[in-house]
């Protein structure tokens, strides 16, 4: 009967899958940072693409913490978040309504990276490898930064402008209301005269 896998050997599975995921990942920041406009946006997703190759580099110092051959293995799923990226990058949207997009594609991308990571650190950990888990959790850090960042960005206008311009509607319908609020209140106030008057 062949030997089974230990959680060593998962380890360096999932590095190998994701030192793939991290290269895959270069490519699809390019074009995100290109198809973003507002300005802080392509920042943020330039310099996490800077950020993203020292993470390759990174991993690079982990096999060579473990003596093991630097090696990828190919990632289906980081490949499938990018596919759905792509795809929504071919749809026809509003400038800022495609920022909103690449955001949320960006925040997948984040998410799943911070679920691989958090796994690698805590099995770097569990199985006493202290030079590997710190790298890994500085990888970790980076990457919950670079999430946050993209919810910032988010938060701080895009996804309200984006909102805005799927009611065009709403300040209209805001305006009219203010205005029949204040004609209802001038009739009130008219009202009231009356009864004064008629209490006299
Ligand atoms: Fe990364
Ligand atoms: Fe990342």
């Amino acid at each position: 009967m062949a030997e089974s896998g230990t959680l060593h050997d998962a380890f360096i599975d999932e590095l190998r899958d994701t030192y793939d995921a991290e290269r895959q990942l270069t490519k699809a920041l390019t074009k995100l940072a290109k198809k973003a406009t507002n300005p802080d946006l392509r920042e943020a997703f330039e310099s996490h693409l800077e950020e993203t190759k020292g993470q390759i580099d990174r991993l690079e110092q982990v096999f060579g913490s473990l003596e093991e051959k630097v090696r990828g293995k190919h990632c289906d799923g980081i490949a499938g978040i990018i596919e759905e990226g792509k795809s929504i990058m071919e749809e026809d949207f509003d400038e800022v309504t495609m920022d909103a997009c690449l955001i949320a594609a960006g925040q997948r991308a984040e998410h799943y990276e911070m679920a691989a990571y958090g796994t690698l650190v805590a099995w770097a950990r569990a199985l006493g490898h202290e030079e590997a888990a710190d790298l890994l959790q500085e990888t970790l850090d980076e990457e919950k930064a670079a999430d946050e960042k993209l919810t910032e960005i988010a938060e701080a206008g895009i996804n309200q402008s984006a909102a805005d311009a799927a009611n065009p509607g709403d300040e209209e319908e805001e305006e009219e209301e203010e205005e029949e609020k204040m004609a209802m209140a001038g009739a009130g106030a008219k009202k009231g005269k009356a009864k004064a008057a008629r209490r006299r």
